[in-house]
């Protein structure tokens, strides 16, 4: 591959605080979202100042989801973001995704959530014309997908899987063909070309397999065809999770996805990107940094897992409200003892023996330690950790039931063993890091 270096940066979720960061309904909210809003705009400006101070590299490349829920007001503020950082001498390219447009754009007003214009899909790619669209070399006009030669001999393919003329979250046969004739004329023109799409096309950790929107459709027919193209990296977000995979198709090519983590949430970085004259890629992760606020004497990424912490358990506690009867009572049960136990005390009721120092910790840490850590990437808990083997203990003892669900969560042909898909989603046991990495990409 020719020499390229860049930034990436992804799901932004840019929201104008104008829209309203106060009151219960916006508290409300915020107890079960991942990822910040009223600090998001400050997040995306130090951040991109930061950028623009890096004279080494010239280029930024975003995909998707660069607003909170598509407002007009937030995508306004966000490309005057981007029109400051491109006078800092930066090219920047970006796709669009499902946040960015649509009916579903709120504020909050009054201790109110409230509706608000949403940008249209169709006037995305003008709007944000200046930021990759307006140098494409080619158009794909139903999914505002294109390719832009982001420096001399390198093709970025831009894949928009959100538009709303095709299935959400897929590549159908018309994109692949279009795609095809893409990475076809990149070769005749003796240039590399890799892919930015906003869904991962492999699966960040096993267990998303079994998640529909978590990854591409047909993911591995859609990495196949891309490694078959001669498209050996692919770019993507969406997921707002750390991962780097690799995936090899029947001829034996291979493709590499580096799934980029939201900028303005647990677990808050952005990467830099690099292949060198002899085509080694590497990748270097880089977490978001000070941003001017009083993190009330936190380190900046604790401040971001806090929040993690709170929307992990204020969404199961949500899923556990409600019914009626004896569902009311067993869901209330629940949640009184997710808040009140510690894995101890799990460990005892269901005969478990549990390390002694993890069985004093509380539950409801244990839980968002887990979740946590899957969505930082190089997951700490392998084999030999008191973690895995309390959980393997549990999935051991529940096999029967796993064993009975396999069959019907099979798909293309491959078999699914869940006990090795939740243990390796707990633990990284892939030979490269999920943060740091080099490949050849010869
Ligand atoms: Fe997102
Ligand atoms: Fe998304």
């Amino acid at each position: 591959m020719h020499p390229v270096s860049f930034y990436l940066v992804t799901d932004t979720h840019y929201f104008e605080n104008k829209l309203g960061v106060e009151g219960k309904a916006f508290d409300d909210y915020m107890s079960r979202e991942q990822y910040f809003m009223k600090e998001s705009s400050d997040i995306i400006k130090n951040t991109l100042d930061r950028i623009a101070e890096d004279k080494e590299t010239d280029i930024v490349i975003i995909p998707g989801d660069l607003s909170k829920n598509g407002e007009l007001e937030s995508h306004k503020s966000f490309i005057k973001e981007l029109y400051r950082l491109k006078e800092s001498g930066k090219k920047i390219y970006v796709i669009t995704a499902g946040h960015d447009y649509g009916d579903d754009s709120f504020a909050f007003r009054d201790d109110k959530k409230i509706s608000v214009q949403g940008a249209r899909f169709e006037t995305l790619h003008e709007m944000y014309k200046d930021f990759g669209y307006g140098d494409a070399i080619a158009f794909d006009e139903p999914t505002h997908s294109y390719v832009a030669e982001i420096c001399n001999g390198v093709r970025m393919l831009a894949i928009c899987c959100d538009s709303e003329n095709q299935p959400k979250g897929a590549m159908d046969e018309r994109l692949m063909s279009w795609a095809k004739e893409q990475t076809e004329k990149a070769k005749e023109d003796n240039c590399s070309m890799f892919a930015i799409c906003h869904y991962p096309i492999i699966p960040s950790v096993p267990v998303f397999d079994l998640v529909g929107d978590a990854k591409i459709k047909e993911w591995r027919k859609v990495a196949s065809f891309l490694a078959d193209n001669g498209v050996k990296l692919v770019l993507t977000g969406h997921m707002h999770i750390q991962s780097i995979n690799e995936f090899y198709s029947s001829k034996g090519n291979r493709l590499i996805d580096v799934c980029t983590a939201c900028l303005v949430g647990s677990p808050a970085k952005y990467r830099k990107i690099t292949v060198d004259e002899n085509s080694l890629l590497t990748v270097k992760t880089i977490d978001v940094g000070d941003f001017g606020w009083d993190t009330n004497g936190l380190d900046v990424q604790e401040y971001f897992d806090i929040q993690f912490r709170k929307a992990i358990l204020g969404k199961i506690f949500r899923a556990l409200n409600g019914g009626k009867g004896i569902v009311k009572h067993l869901k209330n049960f629940g949640v009184k003892f997710i808040s009140t136990s510690t894995v101890g005390t799990l460990a005892h009721l269901l005969f478990f023996r549990v390390d002694k120092q993890l069985g004093k910790r509380k539950l409801t840490d244990f839980i968002s330690d887990i979740g946590i850590s899957i969505f930082k990437g190089d997951m700490p808990y392998v084999k030999g950790t008191p973690e895995y083997e309390l959980i393997s203990s549990f999935l051991r003892r529940f096999s029967f039931v796993l064993k009975k669900v396999e069959p019907k969560l099979s798909k293309d042909g491959v078999k699914i063993n869940l006990e090795e898909m939740l243990l390796n989603t707990i633990g990284n046991n892939k030979d490269f890091s999920d943060a740091d990495a080099e490949f050849m990409l010869k």
